[in-house]
């Protein structure tokens, strides 16, 4: 085998090629299933939603909790910050929004209205920014979410340059699903209605005018306008950037009128900004695979599907600077054989996640549809909970995760989370608590998060008998955004004791917060609550 074997043409989309892998191709269905279902099912719903077998659904969902991509939850399936990894490899290949997102913040900030951008996913549209100021009644949209593109304002401007075999695939879909059911971001198309009529129409008003309007095509209510951002090398569409309003605020043509020009200055600045960026830097690949799926394998024996491990790792391969990898580079990043890399390649292709030009292998937007939506709306809170929950079974003690409250003279800390234990301390932490920061360890922890050994411990301060031992959480740049404590009773451990027994588990579950946040928050903001 080298590198320039060329993989099968694409196939029947239902009939997988011979060298397909079969259990990927089952644990991408139980992503897609749980991210469609918001990011939580049962093992009978998955079950029922995937078709496959209640033993099969078992040992995938095994393997995914096993690279820390789902956790189990009673009979439920969660997915986790940690899959975010996979969209966060096709965003950082893509690097628009690396270099864009600020700009398209700005004019958010600028016009007080939901800015996003999206890029073409076949006959949809996909989301791959959002910055959402919207509070009337609509619907809003999440990174990752997928949308028929005669229903929006991005979807002209990419009809504009499809060929016939693009039109031709998109009256299939529009007359084989006539409610948009393959698009559960969207309310159902009500037939009858014209919706998304006269699609061929708007695409050539949106190549002669450069702009294009959704007006309430995606339900009542909701306008946009939207205008295309040019790729330097070559002119085509990139991106496409909309203003999204209400019609409580803006009509239609008022958006047009109003806040058509200011987008369209905005955008100019983001094709300077594609134009003058300096190449980009190749991040590292993944390490340690081999040893990390054999280590698994051994531990879990028939539970662990090996080839699906392997398979999903393909996907880390990519990302900022690794955007058109060959064979030789997956197999490379990922340690995986060339045979089993280019099975895994295959398979991807054959599921739309991947696609091949010459020797290179690209990833393709629908990889944020592995569990980007739900998660890309998290809270530093609520991604915490499960952790300190674990935290708090292991050391029967209970735990809390606080930040600073901003503005307050002398400072205050706020609980934001907290898992109680069963036995019962003295103190009623609840979430929403504010204490003074100062005579807590997690207030110390955060004003001073620098001391020399990175800890802050309260002794008896708040209240006789309470004792607690905190450190922080860091964000991506290092600055402390919360802190994680364990409080106790004087009567049950020394000082010493706080330092010696809590500590190193207290550091082992900031760091997994820690780590989610930083995977959560690379392309979106995660706020505290
Ligand atoms: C959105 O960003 O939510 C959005 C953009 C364009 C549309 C509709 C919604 O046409």
């Amino acid at each position: 085998m080298t590198a320039a074997t060329p993989l099968p043409s694409s196939t029947a989309p239902h009939e997988p090629p011979a060298e397909a892998v079969a259990p990927l191709i089952r644990g991408v269905a139980v992503l897609e299933a749980l991210t469609e279902a918001g990011g939580t099912l049962s093992a009978s719903a998955l079950e029922r939603r995937t078709g496959l077998a209640r033993s099969t659904v078992d040992r995938i969902t095994a393997t995914l909790a096993r690279m820390g991509y789902v956790r189990q939850a009673g009979r439920d399936a969660v997915l986790t910050p940690h899959v975010m990894e996979l969209g966060n490899a096709y965003l950082a290949a893509l690097r628009l929004p690396a270099l864009l997102d600020p700009y398209a913040d700005a004019l958010a900030d600028e016009l007080d209205e939901s800015v996003s951008l999206a890029v073409a996913d076949r006959d949809g549209i996909r989301f791959i920014h959002q910055a959402t100021r919207r509070r009337a009644m609509s619907v809003s949209f999440r990174i990752g979410d997928l949308l028929p593109a005669e229903r929006t304002a991005p979807g002209p401007l990419f009809a504009a340059d499809w060929a016939e075999t693009e039109w031709s695939a998109w009256r299939a879909r529009r007359a084989a699903d006539p409610s948009d059911a393959g698009f559960p971001a969207v309310p159902p198309r009500v037939p009858g209605t014209g919706v998304g009529d006269g699609f061929e129409a708007r695409a050539d008003r949106a190549r002669a005018d450069g702009w294009a309007l959704d007006d309430q095509l995606i339900e009542p209510g909701l306008v946009a306008v939207s205008v295309p951002v040019r790729d330097p090398a070559g002119g085509r569409v990139a991106c496409v950037a909309s203003v999204v309003s209400h019609t409580s605020r803006h009509t239609a043509a008022d958006l047009r009128a109003t806040l058509l020009p200011r987008l369209r200055t905005a955008v100019a600045a983001m094709e300077t900004e594609l134009r003058e960026a300096p190449p980009p830097y190749p991040g590292p690949p993944p390490a340690g695979l081999a040893g990390w799926t054999t280590a698994s394998k051994h531990e879990l024996g028939r539970d662990f599907v090996e080839s699906l491990a392997r398979g999903l790792t393909v996907l880390t391969a990519f990302g900022e600077g690794r955007s058109a990898l060959t064979l030789t580079d997956v197999a490379q990043a990922t340690g995986l054989a060339r045979a089993t890399a280019r099975r895994a390649l295959i398979t991807y292709e054959h599921l739309g996640l991947v696609t091949a030009e010459g020797r290179t292998f690209a990833l393709t937007p629908r990889v944020l549809s592995l569990g980007y939506p739900p998660l890309s709306r998290t809270t530093l809170a609520r991604l915490a909970t499960p952790r300190l929950r674990a935290l708090t079974d292991r050391l029967h003690e209970p735990a809390a995760l606080a930040v600073l409250v901003p503005g307050t003279d002398p400072p205050e800390i706020q609980y934001i989370a907290v898992a109680t234990a069963s036995r019962v301390l003295t103190v009623d932490i609840t979430v929403g608590t504010r204490l003074p920061a100062a005579r807590t360890s997690l207030g110390r922890a955060l004003l001073a998060p620098d001391e020399p050994r990175g800890y802050a411990l309260a002794d008896e301060e708040l209240e006789s008998g309470l004792r607690s031992i905190a450190v922080p959480v860091r964000d991506r740049t290092g600055r402390p955004v919360a802190a994680l404590n364990v409080a106790t009773h004087a009567a049950r451990r020394t000082l010493e004791e706080c330092v010696t027994e809590l500590l190193p588990e207290l550091r082992a579950t900031a760091t997994h917060i820690q780590t989610d946040l930083h995977t959560a928050s690379r392309f979106t903001r995660v706020p505290p609550s």
